[in-house]
């Protein structure tokens, strides 16, 4: 067992959760953890990932001016990416405990920004559609500063055009927010930056329409 307290990170979520439906914490994960997320992207060749898109949106001009991050999803089978999934598993749990939220699944990809990336303004989910209703975002690098750029801003729930808060990727930070509340955008980062961005899912299956994991 690590001796890296973990309750007390999932009891801050769920009271920030509660009160703001937003969360920001630093050394949110076990350095252990951290570490092989670093050693996994250290051992992954640039070409495995790939462009990312936005929602069923194929049209690759239009998709490069609202993202420019290139993606890559995680997956259980492989040991280091496994430690993450199992710490959000745990959050997931938490949660469902605690709030009742009635979380289901996740779905998770690492995300890398090269110098002059970006991702404009945007909410993960839509009111009524929303089965995605929670986002994570965790970052992994280290020694960032202001002038790197790379900032997440996030705008308020009560009004889209406010800024709310920026946070500086650094690893070891987790953001946990409502994903159909908070409009978000990713500056134009002025290095290489790598961040996993996750969502939780609500069951939405039905006996005539089973929802597909992504
Ligand atoms: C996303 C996203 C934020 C980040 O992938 O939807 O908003 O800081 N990512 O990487
Ligand atoms: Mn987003």
């Amino acid at each position: 067992m690590s001796d890296f307290d973990i309750e007390n990170i999932y009891a801050q979520i769920a009271d920030d959760l509660r009160s703001t439906g937003l969360s920001i914490i630093e050394n949110a994960v076990d350095p252990k953890i951290i570490q092989a997320l670093n050693e996994r992207i250290a051992s992954l060749e640039e070409d495995t990932f790939q462009t990312a898109g936005i929602g069923r949106q194929s049209d690759h001009e239009k998709n490069a001016q609202i993202r420019r991050d290139k993606i890559r999803w995680l997956e259980k089978g492989n040991a280091q990416e496994a430690g993450y999934l199992d710490a959000m598993d745990e959050l997931k749990s938490y949660l469902n405990r605690r709030l009742f939220m009635g979380l289901f699944s996740y779905e998770s990809h690492f995300a890398h920004y090269q110098q002059g990336a970006f991702y404009k303004k945007h909410l993960d989910a839509f009111k009524g559609k929303a089965n995605r209703v929670l986002t994570t975002v965790f970052y992994l690098n280290e020694d960032w500063c202001t002038e790197d750029g790379g900032e997440l801003v996030i705008y308020q729930a009560e009004d889209h055009d406010k800024e709310l808060c920026r946070v500086l990727p650094k690893q070891g930070t987790l953001v946990t927010f409502l994903s159909d509340e908070f409009p978000h955008e990713v500056l134009a980062a002025n290095k290489s930056r790598y961040s996993i961005a996750g969502w939780f899912r609500v069951n939405a299956s039905t006996a005539a329409h089973i929802d597909p994991p992504r």
